[in-house]
């Protein structure tokens, strides 16, 4: 029988990827899709997959209409991957994170456990629970000590999850997923926020990108890499909580370095706090500063991940370097400014 698969928040980076792998698998993928009065499917298009999705509008902060969806299709798999995503924006809109965060998987879990029992739960779980981190590398031991709203919504999501799976039986599963980028990522975070200025910059449109903390160190991997994780977690015969990562951690200074030597710029660091500069050494031109509105009220570190228990459940593990992912974003936003097509 035909596997069926419901994704909330299919347009975004990562339900994109999904979608595209599931269908690779011969799964009927039904697409859950906020309203809004201009959908956007640029990640489904450029992947060449929107024809095959059937899309259904669900918004997850919406219980009745969570349940709606669920017993109409009873899927066989929901992967609830909606959510305010972007940690800085929690900071602005709490209340609404929490919804979409907190409410969301819950609205989700309740609708499997009233009409649709048998369908499998994916909770799209994060890193940012580590927060300020308790021990290094993070696994799936690890306390957990939230720093923003985003991250506290997200608590809550996860451990609703571990609830239904423990008073239901359910098969509810949480992925302690850590950052993973891809060219198709939001312009807002920092990565694709990088590649696209500088391609912009390395194409004599702009001057020169604002940053934050540049000294932030994330564990990065390709999202392509990372949703092949969340299906393999369906798939197990019991439920758990498992940690994706790469086990390496960069800063942000050295992910800007090495975007900028793929666009032609040799970016070398000058001064220091909120006068640090990065220079485009050939040029003398100044590429990058810093901007305090970028900074956040309460930070994340330092995130590193240890996904040694997926890798021994299932064989999970990254097939993308660090070097390999910020090459593939780098020349996908130079050619994208060159083609005129910047997202
Ligand atoms: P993303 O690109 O921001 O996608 C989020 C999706 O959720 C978008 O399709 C968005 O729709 C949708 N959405 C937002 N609020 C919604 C609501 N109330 N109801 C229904 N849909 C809603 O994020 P992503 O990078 O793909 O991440 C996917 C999930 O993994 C998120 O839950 C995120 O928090 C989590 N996560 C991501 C990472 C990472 O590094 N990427 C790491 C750990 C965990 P619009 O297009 O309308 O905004
Ligand atoms: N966005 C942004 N913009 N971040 C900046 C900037 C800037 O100009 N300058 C420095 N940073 C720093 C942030 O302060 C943070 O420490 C780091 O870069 C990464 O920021 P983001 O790319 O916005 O991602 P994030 O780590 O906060 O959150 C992402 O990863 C989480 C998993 O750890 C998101 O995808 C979350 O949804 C996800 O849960």
């Amino acid at each position: 029988m035909t596997k069926s698969a419901l994704i909330t928040g299919v347009n975004g980076q990562d339900g994109a990827y999904l979608a595209q792998h599931l269908l690779s698998l011969g799964y009927r993928v039904i697409g859950g899709m906020r309203r809004s009065s201009t959908p956007n499917f640029w990640r489904l298009d450029e992947l060449g997959i929107t024809r095959q999705i059937e899309f259904v509008p669900l918004d997850v902060s919406d219980a009745s209409n969570c349940t709606d969806i669920v017993r109409r299709y009873k899927p066989t798999e929901v992967y609830n991957l909606a959510a305010q995503s972007f940690v800085e924006a929690s900071f602005h809109q709490p209340y609404y994170t929490l919804e979409a965060d907190g409410s969301g998987p819950l609205n989700l879990l309740e609708s499997i456990r009233v009409a649709s029992p048998e369908s499998r739960f994916y909770q799209a779980s994060t890193s940012e629970l580590y927060g300020k981190v308790q021990e290094i590398p993070q696994t799936e031991s690890t306390p957990f000590y939230p720093r923003s709203p985003y991250a506290a919504a997200k608590l809550y999501g996860h451990w609703i999850t571990v609830n239904h799976r423990e008073a239901y039986g359910m098969h509810a599963s949480s992925g302690i997923l850590f950052n993973h980028e891809s060219p198709l990522r939001g312009p807002e975070f920092v990565t694709r926020k990088i590649t696209m200025t500088l391609a912009s910059i390395a194409h004599g449109h702009t001057d020169c990108l604002m940053l934050g903390n540049i000294n932030a160190k994330r564990d990065w991997g390709f999202a392509g890499d990372y949703v092949k994780g969340m299906y393999l977690m369906l798939q197990q015969s019991s439920p758990g909580d498992f940690v994706l990562a790469t086990n390496e951690t960069h800063t942000v200074r050295e992910f800007a370095t090495i975007a900028a030597s793929h666009m032609g710029i040799d970016l070398i660091w000058d001064g220091e706090g909120l006068k640090e500069i990065g220079v485009d050494r050939k040029t003398g031109a100044t590429v990058v500063k810093i901007d305090e509105r970028f900074f956040r009220p309460s930070e994340v570190d330092l995130l590193l991940g240890n996904p040694r228990k997926a890798n021994a459940a299932f064989g999970w593990k990254p097939s993308t370097s660090f070097g390999e992912l910020v090459e593939m974003m780098a020349k996908a936003d130079y050619d994208r400014v060159a083609r005129g097509v910047l997202q």
